[in-house]
């Protein structure tokens, strides 16, 4: 097969690198030379290491690298079966991109984009025939995460959705289906980890560390969400967060906060500055105790572990609401949005299983109890989970 992939920064080189491991002749098309020198010398490192570790010899590495060529105009991309796109995040360039692309490419060439914040309908629309046109949204560092997120727009065929299933899962991806709404799954599903424990951390109920050792010692999550942002990088996380909100018409749910925007803007952006919610050493490592603000008026009385059980069901909850209400709005399968978050953001288990496991009753108890306490609409609880109370039944 052969795939054409426009645009060789971070997502396009790592998606070349997939494909040219499967064994699709990848050509990666780039405007800017740099960029493609930048891309062919990383893979060359990335190899290296793989062959370091073990994981592959001599011989796979030069199979790979000989998978791909570098190409500088967008006509050399016209003998693609499949093309992905990961440019530059704005719809007027890539619409110009998608155009041109079509007067080169064959009549069943399927047109994908890599966009983590465009509609895809729109992106479609640029194009002749928009059946063809679909969205295949990888997760960075894309050889690793297991996930692709593939959208299809309302022009998208049936056969163009079940050839890039096909393809994309035979590059040993896990696929999940979305619709084309704003984050699709996981970028949807996953802003309570973030922006509830901004809030529990704005009211002053803890401070990050502790907020962040709830999550993980409790939930099991790898990672805490002030350990995570600091790792996305606060300017590029609060920019999916505004996005988010603003392409669900202010939806107080998806609400930023002026803490992270704060800190992106003071450029506390996490790992890569070096300073974020906690402090790193020039390899990026955090400083141990290195909290920026300990939070001096965390509220004491209540016990360690009471006060770490809270933040977590808050938290827990919020993100078992949001999975549920992607369900309820048909934004994929309950196997899909639990699969996405397990694969896409390593999450220990699936929202929707994590549900079944503490009972729907007590989901809709905790959002209850929360929005009786604030009466924001924010802690609306899914309409979904309350049927599912009613009638006793669970996710699966
Ligand atoms: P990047 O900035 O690393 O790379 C973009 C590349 O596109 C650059 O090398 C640039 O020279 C090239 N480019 C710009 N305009 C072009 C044009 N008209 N024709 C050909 N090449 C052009 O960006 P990144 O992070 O790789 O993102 C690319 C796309 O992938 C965006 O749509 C982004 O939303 C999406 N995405 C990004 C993720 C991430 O974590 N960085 C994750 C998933 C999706």
């Amino acid at each position: 097969m052969n795939v054409g992939i426009i645009g060789g920064g971070t997502m396009g080189s790592g998606i070349a690198q997939v494909a040219a491991t499967s064994g699709c002749k990848v050509k990666l098309y780039d405007t800017n030379q740099t960029a493609l020198d930048k891309a062919k010398a990383s893979l060359e490192k990335i190899l290296l290491r793989l062959i370091e570790k073990g994981r592959i010899d001599s011989e796979e590495k030069n199979r790979i690298q000989s998978n791909i060529s570098y190409v500088d105009t967008l006509k050399d991309l016209s003998d693609s079966n499949l093309t992905i796109e990961a440019i530059i995040e704005n719809l007027n360039i890539k619409k110009k991109v998608f155009s041109e692309l079509e007067s080169y490419v064959a009549d069943d060439c399927i047109i994908a984009s890599n966009t983590s914040s465009l509609s895809i309908a729109s992106i479609a629309a640029s194009l002749k025939n928009p059946k063809r046109c679909l969205g295949i949204h990888f997760f960075n560092p894309a050889p690793l995460m297991k996930l692709v997120e593939i959208i299809p727009a309302i022009q998208t065929s049936y056969e163009t959705l079940e050839k890039a299933i096909d393809t994309i899962s035979s590059w040993k991806k896990t696929v999940a289906v979305a619709k084309d709404t704003p984050g699709f799954i996981v970028n949807r599903v996953a802003r309570p980890f973030y922006g509830e424990a901004l809030r529990i951390y704005e009211e002053g109920i803890a401070d990050f560390a502790t907020i962040d050792h709830s999550l993980k010692s409790l939930g099991g999550f790898r990672m805490g969400p002030f350990e995570l942002m600091d790792f996305i990088g606060n300017d590029v996380n609060y920019t999916v967060t505004e996005t988010v909100f603003t392409a669900f018409y202010f939806d107080p749910r998806y609400k930023p906060s002026f803490t992270q925007k704060r800190f992106a803007e003071a450029g506390y952006l996490g790992r890569k500055s070096g300073i974020g919610y906690y402090e790193y050493d020039k390899d990026g490592k955090k400083v141990v105790g290195s909290d920026v603000i300990p939070n001096e008026s965390a509220i004491q009385s209540d016990s360690e572990e009471f006060l770490k059980e809270q933040i977590f069901n808050r938290v827990l909850v919020m993100l078992i609401n949001e999975a549920a209400d992607a369900l309820f709005l048909n934004i994929a399968s309950a196997e899909d949005i639990d699969i996405a978050m397990t694969k896409g953001v390593n999450y220990p288990k699936g929202l929707l299983a994590w549900a079944d496991e503490k009972s729907i009753d007590w989901c809709v108890l905790k959002l209850d109890e929360l929005y009786s306490e604030y009466h924001e609409d924010r802690y609306r609880c899914s309409p979904l989970l309350r049927k599912m109370n009613r009638e006793n039944k669970t996710f699966f």
